[in-house]
């Protein structure tokens, strides 16, 4: 009897001792990506992307998994991009403006006013050239798996700009893209380039008079606290841009590489519906908090940025090439 029993429990250990070994070697296929992303966890773009970490959990048996740190947790955008470039992180959400600074290509969506509409700036996005820009910064370490939404870009201060002049001589937070920069020299204001992290204090200390961004990031960033004034102008619309190292993407099996690249579609197209209602809801907090939305002569601003392309027609053949194909875009 004492006999059976030892025989049984060395069974069982040699039978627990194989179950470690099977659920330790399962443990050592799976492979986890790190995504790092500056805005927080309300935002529709961490929804989005959340719904992009469990396509691709569910679609490859849990062996590819993708851990998501909100809020600057790794590092602006900025840092995060360095980070992937280094090796040290495997994804990133960034965006058009901040992506300009390591491929130009980028530079294409920050011109004030060169998409007709929505359905224009959506169609360049599918098309070749949203494709190619998205390739554009492959050997910089990375390339660009997806493009989100994020609606369209706008004047807000803390005194109401109604017209072009209002924005005369103010100190204006921008992203760091040389476009950016120009477009805010061009409508006379100070452009002052800022991480997105620092934005609400240099507000409210008065570093900066006015920023620019979509309403969805304008009330979760909390700028509304302190700046009451957003004007309609929408000048740009800016992508954000889901971002994989070469080094990360390498490493994938064919098959889970695929399964990424269509997650990060499905999520984009997740995210198309998301944005308006976000917008939506955004802006009605804002309103509840005393932030005035103004309605602007859009042409007003057009206008006044327009001689932007004749400067990229004389010193930025390439761009300027990239402008007229993005315009016959139908
Ligand atoms: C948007 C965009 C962010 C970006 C921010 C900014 O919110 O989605 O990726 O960082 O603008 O103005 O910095």
């Amino acid at each position: 009897m004492q006999n059976n029993k030892r025989q049984v429990l060395g069974i069982t250990s040699i039978a627990a001792g194989v179950m470690f070994m099977l659920s330790a070697s399962q443990a050592f296929a799976v492979t986890t990506l790190k995504l790092s992303h500056n805005q927080n966890r309300d935002h529709a773009v961490h929804k989005a992307m959340t719904e992009f970490a469990n396509e691709v959990k569910e679609k490859t048996n849990g062996e590819l998994r993708i851990r998501i740190y909100s809020d600057s947790q790794l590092g602006n955008q900025r840092e995060s991009i360095e980070l992937m470039q280094n090796g040290a992180l495997d994804i990133a959400k960034s965006n058009a403006a901040e992506l300009e600074a390591f491929s130009p290509a980028y530079s294409i969506f920050n011109l004030p006013y060169l998409f007709r509409d929505k359905a224009h700036y959506q169609q360049v996005i599918n098309s070749d050239i949203g494709k190619e820009i998205l390739d554009s910064s492959q050997n910089v370490g990375f390339i660009g798996l997806t493009y989100y939404d994020a609606g369209a870009r706008s004047f807000y201060a803390k005194k109401p700009i109604r017209t072009p002049e209002d924005l005369n001589g103010l100190k204006i937070r921008v992203q760091p893209s040389p476009t950016a920069i120009a477009m805010v020299k061009g409508l006379k204001g100070n452009p002052t380039p800022l991480a997105y992290g620092e934005l609400y204090t240099a507000l409210q200390q008065g570093v900066v008079d006015a920023a620019e961004n979509n309403i969805t990031s304008f009330t979760l960033s909390r700028h509304g606290e302190v700046t009451k004034f957003f004007s309609l102008d929408e000048h740009t619309m800016i992508p954000d841009v889901l971002l994989i190292s070469n080094k990360s993407l390498n490493k994938l099996t064919t098959a889970q590489q695929e399964i990424v690249k269509k997650a990060a579609l499905n999520s984009s197209k997740y995210m198309m519906q998301l944005w308006e209602k976000s917008e939506q809801e955004q802006r009605t907090k804002a309103e509840k908090q005393g932030v005035e939305f103004i309605v602007v002569d859009k042409t007003l601003f057009q206008n006044a940025v327009n001689p932007m392309y004749d400067d990229i027609a004389r010193t930025q053949p390439e761009l300027f090439e990239m402008v007229n194909r993005v315009r016959k875009v139908e």
